[in-house]
């Protein structure tokens, strides 16, 4: 496979131009004003498929958006990888944050990313990451070099919890079979330290509603004589954790799965440095669970997070009110073992139990997923583990991730198999927040290090 950088250095200045052309669809999944271009998204994917060479490639219909299905089958008797990444992309709020418009991608120097980054909502989540995987198929069938067979499954609903992929997964189990599920939708420790996450929390995201008064009262006539929803809320809310900033809902832990101390100090071998981490973000210390270090409260230890919060007067100057209600979105992150199921019914009853008798509650669930943690005693770990030390000089250290794709509990489930997160994005890569980017040394890094796993995976499934 010595071919594969020269491919890359005769092709690359397309394969950046064709990202871009991706890059400039607005495919937000959570807003329905985008409704066209996320379709239109779906079918630049399926154009891009047909184009690197895959077989029956298929928009699939869903209740909601449509999965692209493609695939290669060079020999049944081979070993099948299936490709999971979505095309969907998060919504680019707050727009006046970001130094460029986010669909309107440009190529920018950073301290970490000297070569240029491309700077453009979905550049690393998870468009910059799918297109890699099109990008090596087109290199692997255009030079013959292929070695298995391969199937695509991209969805464009996972940021908003992959409703219609749970819906089209149990309904195409035979056409999805597979001995390896590859994802590239996570990332690396730094361009120098690679890694391959080995872990996803699980997550339980709930919205919550305080009810006072029948409508917004004079602050002046009625001040302290009634609750007020927002004084209430935020008190239940500080009561969710301890002074040792554990969670305070009973039964929350019960089913944690404990690193043990080994665990935990290999783990702890990871370069970290935490000035730099308190650097990159300015802030003045970091703060987390008593007992546990930066890199465990962030991955293997559950959290409870207020995503957003608000009600009462909110305009321009000052208006003297008690809201009748007062509002906040929640996020649980989970580790392997706690349900998150069970858990949205624990946190459910114990937010109504905590509420004083002067204002009720609702409960709202929205969406949520199991953790993964992947196994790095296999073929598939061996196989990733030895095309990075192939391409980037140097063996990858196993890492669990905070972050989640709740789909992947559900491909084991449904599917019986295994992934492998091979994933390019850097933290400082900005996902979800203005002026994310993804690293052009890391896009084609990826092209040139997918097709080393190929290889490697199918000679060890000999
Ligand atoms: N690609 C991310 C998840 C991710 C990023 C995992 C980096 C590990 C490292 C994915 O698109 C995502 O944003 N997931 C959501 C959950 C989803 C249900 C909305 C998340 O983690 O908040
Ligand atoms: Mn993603
Ligand atoms: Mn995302």
């Amino acid at each position: 496979m010595k071919d594969v950088t020269t491919y890359i250095e005769n092709h690359k200045n397309r394969f950046i131009d064709e990202l871009i052309e991706l890059l400039k669809i607005p495919s937000v999944s959570a807003d329905s004003a985008y409704n066209q271009d996320v379709l239109n998204t779906a079918d630049f994917v399926k154009k891009s498929l047909e184009k690197a060479g895959c077989d029956n490639v298929k928009l699939c219909e869903t209740p909601g958006y449509p999965i692209i299905y493609a695939e290669k089958i060079i020999d049944p008797n081979l070993p099948t990888v299936l490709v999971y990444g979505h095309y969907d992309v998060q919504p680019a709020d707050p727009i006046e944050l970001w130094t460029s418009p986010p669909f309107e991608p440009v190529i920018k120097k950073t301290e970490i990313h000297p070569e240029g980054a491309i700077f453009a909502r979905g550049a690393c989540d998870d468009k910059g990451q799918m297109y890699m995987h099109v990008k090596a198929m087109e290199y692997m069938i255009s030079t013959g070099n292929l070695p298995c067979n391969v199937k695509f499954m991209i969805e464009g609903e996972e940021e908003v919890g992959s409703e219609s992929l749970s819906w089209f997964v149990p309904r195409n189990r035979e056409k999805l079979a597979n001995d390896i599920i590859l994802i590239s939708d996570t990332g690396m420790i730094a361009n120098d330290i690679p890694s391959i996450t080995t872990g996803l929390r699980g997550l339980s995201y709930v919205e919550v509603e305080i009810t006072g008064p029948n409508r917004d009262l004079h602050s002046g006539l009625y001040g302290g004589a009634v609750a007020n929803p927002i004084n209430i809320l935020t008190k239940m809310i500080a009561s969710l954790h301890d002074e040792n900033n554990h969670i305070t809902v009973p039964g929350f832990y019960d089913n944690v799965a404990d690193l043990s101390l080994e665990e935990r100090a290999e783990m702890a071998k990871a370069p970290f440095d935490v000035e730099n981490y308190k650097k990159s973000i300015d802030i003045g210390d970091v703060y987390g669970e008593k007992g546990y270090s930066t890199n465990e409260r962030n991955s293997i230890r559950p959290t409870l997070d207020v995503n957003g919060i608000w009600g009462g007067y909110m305009g321009q100057g000052a208006k003297t009110v008690i809201a009748s209600k007062a509002y906040a979105k929640i996020s649980m992150r989970l580790v392997p073992n706690q349900d998150w199921k069970d858990i949205t019914e624990l946190f459910k009853n114990h937010f109504e139990s905590i509420a004083s008798k002067s204002v009720s509650v609702k409960v709202t669930p929205h969406h949520g997923g199991q953790g993964y943690v992947t196994p790095i005693d296999t073929i598939a770990y061996k196989a990733a583990s030895n095309a990075y030390e192939t391409t980037f000089g140097k063996t990858p250290i196993p890492q669990r991730s905070g972050g989640s794709i709740p789909i992947v509990a559900l491909f084991e489930q449904e599917l019986k198999s295994k992934t492998i997160l091979m994933g390019f994005g850097l933290d400082s890569d900005a996902i979800h927040s203005p002026d994310e980017h993804f690293g052009i040394w890391n896009y084609l890094k990826g092209i040139e290090t997918i097709p080393h796993f190929y290889q490697n995976f199918t000679e060890l499934s000999k």
